[in-house]
């Protein structure tokens, strides 16, 4: 044990120190004991520690002794004397410390500097890349398909305002089929031209389109579009469509059922059957509903396990998508001459061509992004 620390375990009469002075030079001895031991010890977070509690730690730290031993129980008259030495002792401890805690840090980053060196030698970090989600993988074989056969891709916005979501395609302000198609309409601000809405379908491009092109009009029209509509296996409030407009001099049912079949057999396989059904849309006339044959029992209505298929519900056909001829109605819209003109138009929900091609079925892991569904599509 060195003299100080005996020093510190006994009382100032019992160490004979009667003078300010005497207090003052055994402080300095800390003081300067203190100084040796920083000066002594490489900073790190360790010796940091151990210094801190030797100095300073509560029960037996120096600082405490000094209190219990030499403070307490000092003379009265030597009490302001120690009390001032001890209160600047305790600073200089806090200031060196500090200092040596700051010198501690500083070497610490050193380390992680060096650890974090770039080693050229190892092999580089791998990032995995994306792929396409399958509903564009899906929208890329659709327009190949027809650009194979001369159409081209066109784009419209997906604010719309009811002349070209509703009005230009026949479907003035009270008609009945506006209830199928609730949409969302934008809030605007007071004063502000509108309304807007989020388009219910691609069709508005048919009258974009032939506002500014002369036929011939041969497009498709991918897109998303938007519904009131809760989520559930087969709706969503946003879905993708894909359009289809043909408009020429002298375009035919039979060009109009003969692209639709061409599309239907390079996108499902040769195999599948097609056949339409009377339906209507105000813009078509006559308007068709397309389906094919059941790609999942091959039209035959009945699942492998015997029993009734579950996909077409036994009726071996599945309802693919609404078409028809263009009602001439609309050419008065965009000033085509309705009786040199005709053609015919479509609108598929890509989403549900994806699902049926792909055997999903359920609408909504589509949008979830779960990259364990989204790999298997890579
Ligand atoms: N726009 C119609 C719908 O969303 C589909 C359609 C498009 C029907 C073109 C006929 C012609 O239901």
């Amino acid at each position: 044990m060195s003299t100080l620390d005996s020093k510190l375990s006994q009382t100032l009469g019992a160490l004979g120190i009667t003078s300010s002075g005497d207090v003052q030079s055994l402080f300095d001895e800390l003081a300067s004991r203190l100084d040796k031991e920083l000066a002594a010890k490489t900073p790190d977070e360790a010796n940091f520690n151990l210094i801190k509690s030797a100095w300073m730690g509560r029960k037996s730290g120096i600082l405490t002794l000094i209190g219990e031993n030499w403070l307490k129980q000092a003379p009265a008259t030597l009490k302001p004397a120690v009390g001032q030495a001890l209160n600047k002792l305790k600073q200089h401890i806090e200031t060196s410390l500090d200092a040596f805690r700051i010198a501690a840090e500083k070497s610490g980053l050193g380390t992680v500097d060096a650890r974090d060196r770039i080693d050229l030698s190892l092999p580089g970090v791998i990032r995995p890349i994306g792929s396409h989600h399958l509903v564009r993988q899906v929208m890329q074989e659709i327009e190949d398909i027809f650009f194979s056969i001369g159409f081209s891709v066109v784009e419209g916005p997906e604010i719309e305002t009811p002349y070209y979501n509703f009005e230009a395609l026949n479907i003035p302000e009270h008609h009945p089929v506006r209830d199928d198609m609730d949409t969302f309409y934008l809030e605007l601000p007071k004063g502000s031209p509108g309304p807007l809405l989020l388009r219910t379908h691609t069709s508005p491009v048919q009258i974009r389109t032939m506002e500014k092109r002369q036929p011939p009009v041969r497009v498709i029209v991918p897109g998303k579009v938007y519904r009131r509509d809760n989520p559930d296996a087969t709706h969503s409030f946003m879905f993708h469509q894909i359009e289809g407009l043909a408009v020429d001099t002298d375009i035919t049912f039979c060009d109009f059922t003969g692209t639709i079949e061409y599309f239907v057999k390079q996108f499902f396989g040769e195999n599948v059957k097609t056949r339409f059904r009377p339906s209507y849309f105000p813009f078509t006339e006559p308007s068709v509903e397309f389906d094919v044959s059941c790609i999942f029992c091959d039209g035959s209505g009945t699942a492998a396990s015997g029993q009734n298929c579950g996909k077409c519900k036994g009726s071996g056909w599945i309802e693919l998508f609404g078409a028809g001829m263009v009602d001439p109605a609309v050419y008065g819209f965009v000033n085509y001459d309705p009786k040199k003109v005709s053609g015919f138009a479509f609108g598929m929900g890509m989403d549900r061509l994806a699902m049926l091609k792909y055997g999903i079925d359920d609408l909504q892991v589509f949008f979830q992004n779960d990259v364990r569904f989204l790999k298997q599509f890579p």
